[in-house]
């Protein structure tokens, strides 16, 4: 795959929704030492300080049905965990569907967007990373964290993209060969938040329950307190 890389830009995502609208090929990286407009999931902003944190997106034109779309951002949250997991005896952890956590609190996130028109129908897997900011902004400071934050160290920021994109490239492979359990099983053995008491908000609903698992379709499955069980599409997950 191709890494394209930039000092600045919007948006990584913008960007590689644009290349793709062009023709860009399947599996080339867009990459930005800074972003202007760095998004979020929800229409949220993501915080995007030059040159300390990695900023990046992945294009895919996956042969997949609609129903398993969903599928790809936890191939990327588990590519993302178990890369960071390799370069150190760190302790990320996946908080569903697509955050990742440092000693609970949030060290990465991913933002999926689907193609659907156009000529190059795909997806564009967007990925953010503190990796050596040594702080943050006081609206966020509570919540997020960085690795040097956490460890105190400098981790060599390209070397941890690389291995990203390595485990993107092979999950990617074992999703295109049908074998979605697999990636279930491993987002099980990277998260703490299953059988634990969390607060769901879906639409402007809030609901308390324990969190039981993924289903076969990365839905989680839900014990409410009111002893229904649902699974959930989407959502807010906060730990209670
Ligand atoms: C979230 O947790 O809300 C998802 C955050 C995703 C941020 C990344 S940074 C690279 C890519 N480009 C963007 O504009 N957003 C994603």
């Amino acid at each position: 795959g191709k890494i394209i890389a930039y000092d600045q830009v919007d948006s990584t995502n913008d960007l590689a929704k644009n290349l793709l609208f062009q023709g860009a090929e399947e599996g080339a990286v867009v990459l930005a030492d800074s972003q202007t407009k760095g998004k979020g999931r929800l229409g949220r902003s993501w915080y995007s300080e030059p040159d300390t944190g990695l900023y990046f997106s992945l294009i895919l034109k996956p042969t997949l049905d609609q129903d398993e779309i969903p599928h790809l951002t936890l191939m990327a949250a588990v590519a993302v965990v178990e890369a960071l997991n390799q370069i150190d005896s760190q302790n990320a952890t996946l908080k569903w569907p697509n955050d990742i956590l440092l000693n609970n609190r949030k060290l990465g996130g991913i933002l999926s967007e689907q193609v659907v028109d156009g000529p190059h129908p795909g997806v564009v897997i967007g990925i953010g990373l503190n990796v050596s900011q040594a702080g943050f902004p006081e609206d966020i400071a509570g919540l997020a964290t960085s690795i040097l934050i956490e460890t105190g160290t400098h981790p060599a920021r390209y070397e941890l993209l690389i291995n990203i994109i390595r485990n993107l490239y092979s999950y990617y492979q074992i999703l295109l060969e049908d074998n979605v359990g697999l990636i279930l099983s491993h987002w099980r053995q990277n998260t703490r938040m299953l059988g634990t008491p969390i607060l769901l908000r879906h639409g402007n609903r809030t609901h308390s329950g324990i969190a039981m698992d993924l289903d076969d379709d990365g839905r989680l499955v839900v014990h409410l307190d009111s002893g229904e069980e649902i699974a959930f599409e989407s959502g807010e997950v906060t730990l209670r």
